[in-house]
Formats: structure tokens, C-alpha cells, sequence
């Protein structure tokens, strides 16, 4: 399973990563395998983080002739990589070689004049080119490859997901269309550092951090862009004073961490709204229990929520991220539960008691923590492996796990991802919500500390729920919902994909199925708007139909089997 992800990692990124010399591909490749090897996350993050810092983002006239562009850019310095894509326009990340390339192609750069209008003279590295010159630039667009930044839409998701030969190929084919691009990447760390540029007007020393889908290895195409403004490294809380005489800033007071992590936020929220070249709709919700500026980023088309101070998600982040790496078999699961869910609408854009992508990411890590040959280690034994030098303590909470990943050793599982799919939805079909607790720090059900219908023990801030929000009408969807996956899973109709009249009409099985509008939702929630059904085989309507008749709760998959 190993070797054929890393294939075709390999096969996707050199089908989309494209420069002006085999030389520059062959760089890419090595630096992504590098990334998807044995570095650590941090170091990952660094090497992403220094990229962007010698990135810029510009903005080009339609029809651009690819050639002439490249010419020209690279007149300022050598260009290590770039890619186009296309947002509210044609848009080019290019990758110099050295930052001082920026510099020089900064020098060239003018404030436009706008008649009736007055610009705000902030020079960020978001540039547009224009094109002043005479004639056309005739057949440029046809030559130019695009990377792409969105999701591919569920019916044509699907109708890939058909035409694969198995269920284990048909999750490894979800992945590969949802899961985040390097070069989308590359755009998510160049927006951190094009916004650390205004914050730094202030904090010259911060950093603007992705955490979240970014970078805990289960993002999708089009999520969400979390970061926070971390300004540990100015504050400086560590350094040991020797004896004798020493300096220390005069500092403003806050009452509370919360109220400077609100002020702060405040101000560059300010900033972004005033002076961030591309930021628009910026809100400042600063009263939540974790204070954030959200706005849309126009160029890249990305939807950002700015944090501060939270180094705690930070770590989450590395976690799913480690998780996600020591089997290949985990990201393919959440990646089709996470798609799964949804569909369903057992998850939501919109904030309120549906389940979390992280609660359900958590629900998966722990059921496969539960197999009878654990996939995944506890969070205890991360911990336990850990050298000193990884001993990272957030706010009294312990939030150590091992950096290198080559120490920690894992239990041989078998398990196909068909059945690990099956089973997923029959533990949670049958899982004793009303009295256990999912703790994945011990990698076992705990006695529940109080009464909210699903509670998922937060792994480094283990008095918290992170799923605190669920009320017991989304936990019971989601079971429902579970249960008659797991009995769709069971027909021998739903498993094996049927000869095909013609490759392009293949009735839905496998996965496919599972994402067929349910019965037990359409039945069992009031009011919702009906879904309109896909033309789906009969056979698999009659299934559901079936299902419909014998869906009455708790009972349901019994009486159906
Ligand atoms: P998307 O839905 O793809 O954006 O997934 P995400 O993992 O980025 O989730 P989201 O944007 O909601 O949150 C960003 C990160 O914040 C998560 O990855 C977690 O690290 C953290 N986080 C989100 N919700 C909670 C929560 O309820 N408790 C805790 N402790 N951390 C959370
Ligand atoms: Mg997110």
C-alpha cells in the first residue's frame, strides 16, 4: 500500500509540478519526497515556511504568454520554481532562489496611479504585472497549464470512484483527488508570509503559522486556511538570566492572556482590513473562546481564520499529522469518512452542533487505536518515546509526543481498508455513546466526566470536550447514519462493482453507495429540505428501500442482517 501512495504521489506531482528546467522538477520531486519522508514536522514546516519567504504572488494580464513572462521575471533573479493558477484571474507563484531577488524585483515595481482614487502605498511581494506592450499575445492561454485549487464536484468525484476495481482502490482515488497539492501548499505558506509582512510592522519578529488542514495531512482542496500569529520567539519567556546586571523591556500590562491575545489580534485585524493588499470581508471575532480574525484572501481564493497565542492546535496539528503518517491506511480512511460525513451533512461549513472535521478525525484515529491488532499507537506511547528535546509543555498541559518517527514501532495489521471501512461504521454503530468517552491518549473508552452527548476527550487539554458543540440529534444521525452504512456494506451488491453496460454507466457500489442520499436521514430528520436523488441502479434503491422499512433505532442493522 506504501509503495503504491508513494507512486503515485510521485505520478501526481509529475504530472502537475512543471518549471523551465527538467533540473527544477526533479528538485520538486526530491523536496516533496523529503516532505512526505523521514523529516520531522517542524522541519517540514520550516523548509515550507523559507520558500514562501522568497515567493512572491503576481498577478498577470489574461492571455499571458508563459515564455515571455518567465523572461522577464527571471531578469530580477534565478526562479527555482513557479506555478500558474487561476483565481479572480491568471495568477503566478514564483519561487526565487534567493530573497534578494525580491528586493531587486520590488525596485521595479511602481505604486499605481488611479484617477478619482488614492492608493494605500503599502508594497507587499503581491504584485501585478501588466501588460503595456503592443500586438497580442495570441495562443499564450492555450500553452499555459493551470493548477487547479478546488475539489472536484461529488458527481464527478463519484463517477471516478465507480470506474476503480475495488473499495481499497476506490479510497485511495478519493485521496488523490481531494488531498491538498504541494503547490497548493506552497500558496497557503506564501499568504502566512504575505500577512506576517503587515503584522511585522508591529512584531518585526513574528511568524505567521499555518496549523489545521494545512498541515496535519488531511486537508482537502478548498479548506479552510487556520494560522496563528506566533510572537513566542519575540517574548522570549525562556531565556535564563545570568548574575548580575540585565536588561528586560518596558512592556504595556494586560489583565489577562486573553485580553492581549485580543488587543493584538485586534490591531493586525485593523491592518489587514486597512492595508492588506486582497483582504476582504475581515471580521474580528474577538469574543469567541478562541479570539480570531476571519477574512477571505481574493488572490488565492482562500478563506482564513487568524489566531494568536494558540500553540495547543499547533500541536493537534502535529498529531493528526503523525498519526496520518505512520500508516498509509489512516489518511485514506479519513479522507472517505471525512467525505463520507459530508455528504451526509453530518459535518458542516457553517459552525453549530454538527460534528467537527477534527472530532471526526479523532473518532477514526481512536477506532483504529481499538482494533484487536492496534494500526495506531496511544498519544501515551508517543509521549513515552519522546526525547528530551521534543518535552513541549503548553499552559500546565504536557503536550510531548516523539518527533522521530523511525522510534516508534507498530503492531502488524492486515486489515484491507474495505474492512477497516466496514468496521468503522459498525463500532460507531454500536459504540456506547450515552456512558463512554473517546480518549486517544489512552486508546481506550473512559467513564464519561459529564453528561454532553458525545464527548471526545481534547488530547492535550484533557479536561476539555472537543466536541462539546454535538447536541443528541447530530450524534444520533451520526449513528443512524453509521448503521446503515455498515448494513449497506454487508450486501454482496454494494461490494463488488457489476459488470458495466458501457464504462461510462456503472452503478454505484463500494464507496460510491455509501454516498447515495440515506434513508435513515431522509426518514428520520423533519423539516430538512429533501435531497434530490441521483439516478442511482435499482438494486441499490430497493436496498434502501428495504432498509427504510426495517430502520426503527437501536434495532435496525439487526433486523436488516
Ligand atoms: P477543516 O474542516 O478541513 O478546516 O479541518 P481542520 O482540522 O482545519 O479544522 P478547523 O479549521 O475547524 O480547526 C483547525 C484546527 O484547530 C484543528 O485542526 C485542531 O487542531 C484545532 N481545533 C479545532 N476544533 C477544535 C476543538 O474543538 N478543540 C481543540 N482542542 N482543537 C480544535
Ligand atoms: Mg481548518
Amino acid at each position: 500500500l506504501g509503495q503504491k501512495a508513494d507512486l503515485r504521489a510521485r505520478q501526481i506531482l509529475t504530472g502537475c509540478a512543471f518549471a523551465t528546467k527538467a533540473q527544477t522538477v526533479k528538485k520538486t520531486l526530491q523536496a516533496s519526497t523529503a516532505a512526505a519522508g523521514k523529516e520531522s514536522f517542524s522541519a517540514i514546516q520550516e523548509e515550507r515556511r523559507e520558500q514562501a519567504e522568497r515567493s512572491v504572488l503576481i498577478s498577470c494580464p489574461p492571455n499571458i504568454n508563459q515564455k515571455r513572462f518567465l523572461d522577464y521575471i527571471s531578469k530580477h533573479g534565478n526562479i527555482q520554481n513557479h506555478f500558474f493558477y487561476q483565481s479572480y484571474g491568471i495568477y503566478a507563484v514564483v519561487e526565487f532562489s534567493s530573497k534578494d531577488s525580491i528586493a531587486a524585483l520590488k525596485a521595479n515595481c511602481t505604486i499605481p496611479y488611479v484617477q478619482h482614487e488614492a492608493a494605500v502605498p503599502f508594497k507587499s511581494r503581491l504584485i501585478s504585472l501588466k501588460w503595456t506592450g503592443q500586438g497580442s499575445q495570441a495562443n499564450a492561454s492555450n500553452t499555459l497549464k493551470l493548477q487547479k485549487h478546488l475539489p472536484i464536484a461529488i458527481n464527478e468525484l463519484t463517477q471516478h470512484l465507480s470506474k476503480q476495481e475495488s473499495i481499497d482502490q476506490q479510497l485511495q482515488c478519493l485521496t488523490d483527488l481531494y488531498q491538498l497539492t504541494e503547490e497548493n501548499i506552497s500558496l497557503r505558506f506564501l499568504v502566512c508570509s504575505l500577512l506576517r509582512d503587515i503584522a511585522a510592522a508591529y512584531f518585526p519578529e513574528c511568524i505567521i503559522r499555518p496549523f489545521g488542514s494545512t498541515v496535519n495531512s488531511f486537508g482537502k482542496l478548498g479548506c479552510d486556511l487556520d494560522m496563528f500569529l506566533d510572537l513566542d520567539g519575540i517574548s522570549g519567556q525562556n531565556k535564563k538570566k545570568g548574575p548580575g546586571l540585565s536588561l528586560e523591556y518596558h512592556v504595556k500590562q494586560g489583565t489577562s492572556e486573553r485580553t492581549v491575545t485580543q488587543s493584538v489580534l485586534s490591531v493586525i485585524g485593523e491592518c489587514v482590513d486597512q492595508f492588506g493588499p486582497g483582504c476582504v470581508g475581515v471580521q474580528k471575532i474577538l469574543n469567541a473562546r478562541c479570539p480570531l480574525v476571519r477574512f477571505a484572501h481574493q488572490p488565492s481564493g482562500f478563506q482564513c481564520d487568524l489566531t494568536a497565542n494558540n500553540r495547543v492546535a499547533m500541536k493537534s496539528s502535529e498529531l493528526l499529522f503523525v498519526f496520518g503518517k505512520l500508516d498509509v491506511r489512516v489518511r485514506h480512511l479519513v479522507f472517505a469518512i471525512r467525505c463520507w460525513a459530508r455528504v451526509h451533512g453530518i459535518t458542516s461549513s457553517i459552525p453549530g452542533a454538527w460534528i467537527t472535521n477534527f472530532s471526526l478525525t479523532v473518532l477514526v484515529l481512536f477506532f483504529l487505536q481499538r482494533r484487536k491488532q492496534p494500526l495506531l499507537p496511544t498519544l501515551d506511547h508517543l509521549r513515552d518515546l519522546a526525547d528530551p528535546s521534543d518535552q513541549c509543555i503548553i499552559e500546565g498541559n504536557d503536550c510531548t509526543i516523539v518527533s522521530d518517527l523511525s522510534k516508534i514501532t507498530l503492531q502488524k495489521n492486515t486489515d484491507t481498508l474495505e474492512k477497516l471501512l466496514q468496521e468503522f461504521f459498525e463500532f460507531y454503530g454500536n459504540f456506547a455513546f450515552s456512558s463512554m468517552s473517546i480518549n486517544i491518549r489512552k486508546g481506550k473508552e473512559q467513564n464519561k466526566p459529564e453528561s454532553s452527548p458525545l464527548h471526545i476527550q481534547n488530547p492535550f487539554e484533557t479536561s476539555l470536550n472537543v466536541s462539546k458543540n454535538v447536541n443528541t440529534t447530530q450524534l444520533e444521525r451520526f449513528v443512524a447514519l453509521c448503521r446503515e452504512s455498515a448494513w449497506l456494506l454487508e450486501q454482496k451488491e454494494v461490494l463488488t462493482r457489476s459488470a458495466a453496460q458501457s464504462a461510462d454507466v456503472i452503478p454505484p457500489w463500494g464507496l460510491t453507495a455509501l454516498l447515495l442520499p440515506s434513508v435513515a436521514q431522509s426518514a428520520g430528520v423533519k423539516g430538512r429540505r429533501k435531497k434530490k436523488h441521483h439516478p442511482a441502479s435499482e438494486r441499490i434503491k430497493t436496498l434502501l428501500e428495504s432498509l427504510k422499512g426495517n430502520s426503527g433505532g437501536a434495532g435496525a442493522k439487526q433486523n436488516a442482517a
